[in-house]
C-alpha cells in the first residue's frame, strides 16, 4: 500500500486536473472513509475509500491495454502530422498518460499494448527478455521452404543480425506467418525482403502467449485481464490454429 496526498490520488484516479481537484477538494466534495476532507495534502492510503461528488472512486496508477490498431495510425502518442494510436482510446483511459509498448509501422495492424507502465512495456520489447512475436505478412510473391530454412538461421541486415526466426508457409503460398523475438525498424518487412519478397500486408497477432482478442474492430481496445499480463511475459506463442483466420 502506498500513502499520498489526496489531491495526487485523485489525479491518478480522474480524469480532472491536479487544479480542480483542490477545488473540488476545498469545496468538501471529496470523502474519505466517510468523512468530508478539505485538504489536498491529506495522505490517504491507495486502498482508501475515496468518494468524489457522491461517487465512489476507483484507484489504480497503472492501466494495461490491448488495441486492435488499424493502418493509418503512427505508434506514438503524438505526432506533428499524422494520426496516433492514443487519438483512438476511449475517454476513460486518456488521462493515464498511456504509450504504446513496442511500436508497429504505420501500415501495419493488429495485437499493440498501451500501458503507463514503463517497467513492464520495457519487460515485454527489451530483445533480452526473448519475447517472441507472431505476424501476418501477405507477400508479393510464394515463400518456400528455402525461405523459411534461411530464416531459421537469423540474418544480416545491414544494420544488425537479426536473431533466428520462423517463417512459416501457410496452405496459400504468398500468406506467411512470421515470428521473431526482436522488433527492429521495418524488421519483419526487411526480413522477408531478405529472402526476395515485399510484404504487401502485415498484422501482428500475437506478442507471447496473447493473442489479438477477435472481438476487437480495428481501432477498438480493451484492460487485459491479470492472466493475460503473464502470458505476455512469459508464456511460448499460441498454437498457429488460434491466429490462423485473425
Ligand atoms: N516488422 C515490420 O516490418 N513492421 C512492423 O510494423 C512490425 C514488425
Amino acid at each position: 500500500m502506498t500513502l499520498m496526498r489526496l489531491d495526487k490520488y485523485l489525479s491518478d484516479a480522474t480524469a480532472f486536473s491536479r487544479r480542480e481537484l483542490k477545488s473540488l477538494i476545498r469545496s468538501g466534495q471529496v470523502h474519505v472513509g466517510g468523512k468530508v476532507i478539505k485538504s489536498p495534502e491529506y495522505q490517504v492510503e491507495s486502498d482508501s475509500q475515496v468518494t468524489l461528488k457522491g461517487e465512489a472512486v476507483c484507484y489504480r496508477k497503472f492501466v494495461y491495454l490491448m488495441m486492435n490498431k488499424p493502418a493509418g495510425f503512427i505508434s506514438a502518442t503524438e505526432d506533428g502530422n499524422a494520426p496516433v494510436v492514443t487519438e483512438l482510446l476511449p475517454e476513460e483511459y486518456r488521462h493515464f498518460g498511456v504509450f504504446p509498448a513496442g511500436r508497429l509501422d504505420k501500415d501495419t495492424e493488429g495485437l499493440l499494448i498501451l500501458t503507463n507502465d514503463g517497467q513492464f512495456a520495457h519487460q515485454i520489447t527489451s530483445p533480452r527478455k526473448q519475447v517472441w512475436k507472431r505476424y501476418f505478412a501477405r507477400l508479393d510473391a510464394s515463400a518456400s521452404a528455402g525461405d523459411a530454412e534461411i530464416f531459421t538461421h537469423g540474418m544480416d541486415l545491414g544494420d544488425f543480425i537479426a536473431a533466428p526466426g520462423h517463417l512459416i508457409v501457410t496452405g496459400i503460398p504468398e500468406e506467411v506467418f512470421v515470428e521473431i523475438t526482436e522488433g527492429k525498424f521495418h524488421q519483419v518487412k526487411r526480413m522477408c525482403a531478405k529472402v526476395g519478397k515485399n510484404v504487401i500486408y502485415l498484422k501482428r497477432c500475437a506478442i507471447g502467449g496473447l493473442t489479438l482478442d477477435g472481438k476487437l474492430q480495428p481501432g477498438q481496445c480493451r484492460e487485459l485481464t491479470a492472466d493475460e499480463l503473464e502470458m505476455l511475459k512469459d508464456a511460448p506463442l499460441p498454437p498457429l490454429e488460434e491466429t490462423a483466420l485473425r
